[in-house]
């Protein structure tokens, strides 16, 4: 066992190429296609590591679930030089597409620049130790790399987080790397000149457009790709299902996966509060000030486990769900407990045998 899986074994939340170490191997074995370089797989077994399939005979589990094409418009930018961003609603899989895609290509999903309005622009350049630069000046010893730095030098990928939360100079300080493909150090007279495989995946989230709109330069460094929420019922069910089947086992969690009753359920409620309509197009609703996503209904059901197997009897009650739903639905205490009000009495109730458990749970935790 090598340092690195033994320092990950009792990881809170192991990374992509940890968790999915065995599909990785598998698909490497088998590839048949042409590798590019700095690549550690082809664009077609990067493909089917994201969306699913055979590698010999292990099975490679499907992590993306939606529109195919997408995918293949993601992998083909990183091919070509140009970075690669990831935008849509919350939820809609975009760390999650770019850790899995960092994954597969490079091997090393760790390399990320978390964006927020601290972000400076030498966490996306360098900095330096400020000890050993006040005691022996500037020596490449005392250089403290940035994650993009570092993929360069590698030939790597580095993620660049919440990119549209950032300051316009850190955004900027993108620019010039991504277009001259290097990072000059003057004061060590030497240039950090990116090896092939080197690229960004960025990702931003389209409600916070607006905090700092991304400079038209910079956009145009970017092959853009948005990702929808999921655009029918049986894919959101699919896409819970999965990823409170893989939440639950990574948390060990004793408690009976839910059945497929109760993901329908919570599917349909987030899918018409989130539309503000009904499924069948009959009735307005209400949407809540909060993001209800997919993204949300799996840590809603994971919690709902939770609960169940530390404080119930391990099977997921309509008590263990209400309680969830309610803490994913009602965020800001007035107005939402209002809509969800509205919600149960309005839709919830007349629905008949089949959901009055459920209402009835809802409707005790919403008083
Ligand atoms: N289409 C999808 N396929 C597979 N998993 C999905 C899909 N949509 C959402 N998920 C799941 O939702 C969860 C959250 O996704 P993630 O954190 O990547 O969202 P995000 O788009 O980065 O959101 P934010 O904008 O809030 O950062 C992940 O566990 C992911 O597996
Ligand atoms: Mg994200």
């Amino acid at each position: 066992m090598s340092t690195i899986q033994k320092q990950t074994e009792n990881m809170m939340r192991l990374p992509a190429e940890r968790l999915y170490a065995d599909e990785i191997a598998a698909l490497i074995k088998a590839d048949k296609g042409k590798v590019p370089t700095g690549w550690q797989m082809s664009p077609q077994a990067v493909f089917t590591f994201i969306t699913g399939g055979k590698a010999g005979k292990t099975v490679i589990t499907p992590k993306y679930i939606g529109n195919k094409r997408l995918v293949e418009m993601a992998i083909a930018t990183l091919v070509t030089d140009r970075a690669l961003l990831l935008i849509g609603e919350p939820g809609t899989a975009k760390s999650w597409l770019s850790e899995n895609l960092t994954a597969a290509i490079y091997g090393h999903s760790g390399l990320v620049v978390q964006g927020t309005a601290g972000t400076t622009e030498e966490q996306v350049r360098y900095s330096w130790n400020y000890a050993m630069l006040l005691a022996n000046g500037p020596t490449p010893e005392a250089l403290v790399q940035s994650p993009i730095m570092r993929a360069m030098e590698a030939g790597g990928i580095a993620r660049f987080e919440e990119i549209s939360r950032c300051a316009s100079e850190v955004q900027d300080a993108l620019i010039s790397i991504l277009s001259e493909k290097t990072i000059s150090v003057p004061e060590l007279g030497k240039e950090v000149s990116a090896h092939k495989g080197f690229s960004i995946i960025a990702t931003a989230n389209t409600r916070d457009r607006g905090v700092n709109e991304m400079s038209a330069a910079l956009k145009r460094r970017f092959n853009i790709v948005v990702l929808p929420t999921p655009s029918d019922m049986e894919t959101e069910v699919e896409i819970v299902k999965k990823r409170v089947q893989e939440i639950a086992a990574a948390y060990d969690l004793q408690s009976a996966a839910p059945a497929d009753e109760a993901l329908h359920k919570v599917v349909t409620i987030f899918r018409e509060l989130r539309n503000g309509m009904t499924l069948d197009k009959k009735e307005k609703v209400k949407s809540p000030a909060g993001v209800i996503s997919t993204a949300e209904a799996i840590s809603l059901l994971t919690n709902s486990m939770a609960l169940a197997a530390s404080f119930g009897s391990g099977e997921l009650t309509d008590e263990d769900l209400a309680a969830g739903l309610q803490g994913a639905i009602v965020k800001d205490d007035v107005k939402d407990k209002l809509v969800w009000k509205e919600y149960l009495d309005n839709v919830m109730k007349k629905r008949g045998a089949e959901w009055r458990g459920l209402y009835t749970a809802c409707k005790e935790l919403n008083e």
